[in-house]
């Protein structure tokens, strides 16, 4: 297990952390000694989230947060800041997409709404946390793309793709311009991940099928990409900045 001492006491916040990828990075943050907001629009699971971390002897609070609405996502971050003192490291990791899909068969509302929650949504939360980022000694932005805004690939959603794509440009905008006030923007680009929801929807064959067209021959666990993010936040990554990191077991390159 990856040890950071050095972000012991720093403040996370982290959307979409009521399940699945974003659910086990806030685990592993706080398990790191990370104070934890846990932001989703699911208030049930986030809350569950938050006490599970409580339980097992960390720090988190949940905030229900509509991270595509400005109002809400103002609201987010002036709570977070009164509850748990400021931001050091913003985790962009909400996001998805409602089904497999072709440009001609999106009506407009799909497009808005899936742009809405994957770009949107990550301009919205870093536009309001820069200044408190600012405030840190170590300030650190990750996006979660997908390797849907690196290639095309079959199974996926042009507005999906096209706003994964958007987040990793905008990834890259936020590198250049908060680099001068020592806050590091970077992202990375999953795969197909075994998280409760995926292994729900997926059939055993499915899962077999994708896995062969991974050089690792395995999908990614949530734990894989958390991992990676715990890394990007640690001080072992002071100077990487504006990187596309790609959790995708060498998939990308197919
Ligand atoms: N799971 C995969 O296979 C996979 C692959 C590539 C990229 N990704 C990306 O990784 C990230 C996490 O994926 P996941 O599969 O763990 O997601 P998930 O669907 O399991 O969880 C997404 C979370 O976002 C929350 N959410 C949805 N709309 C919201 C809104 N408007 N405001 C606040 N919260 C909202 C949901 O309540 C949920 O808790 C996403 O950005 C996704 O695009 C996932």
């Amino acid at each position: 297990m990856a040890n950071y001492p050095e972000l012991q006491d720093r403040v996370a916040l982290i959307t979409g952390a009521a399940q699945g990828i974003g659910a086990e990075t806030a685990r592993l943050f706080a398990a790191q000694g990370c104070r934890v907001a846990v932001v989703d629009i699911d208030a049930e699971n986030g809350s569950k989230v938050a006490a599970a971390i409580t339980q097992a002897g960390g720090t988190a609070q949940a905030f229900r947060t509509d991270i595509t609405d400005v109002t809400s996502v103002e609201q987010c971050i002036d709570s977070v800041v009164q509850a748990l003192g400021g931001i050091d490291i913003v985790i962009n990791c909400a996001g998805g997409y409602g089904r497999l899909a072709t440009v001609e068969d999106m009506s407009i509302d799909e497009w808005d709404r899936t742009v809405a929650l994957n770009l949107r949504s990550v301009f919205l939360i870093c536009k309001m946390a820069i200044p408190q980022l600012k405030k840190s000694k170590a300030g650190r932005i990750i996006n979660v793309s997908s390797i849907s805004g690196r290639t095309v690939h079959a199974a996926s959603s042009p507005a999906y793709g096209a706003a994964k794509a958007g987040v990793t440009q905008l990834t890259r905008f936020l590198a250049f311009q908060l680099g001068p006030d020592n806050i590091t923007a970077n992202a990375i680009a999953p795969i197909t991940t075994l998280t409760p929801r995926v292994a729900a929807l997926r059939s055993e064959a499915d899962i077999e099928r994708i896995a062969s067209q991974v050089p690792l021959r395995r999908l990614a666990v949530p734990e894989d990409h958390a991992q990676a993010m715990l890394f990007l936040a640690s001080d072992a990554a002071a100077y990487i900045n504006g990187v596309i990191l790609d959790v995708n077991g060498g998939r990308v390159m197919m």
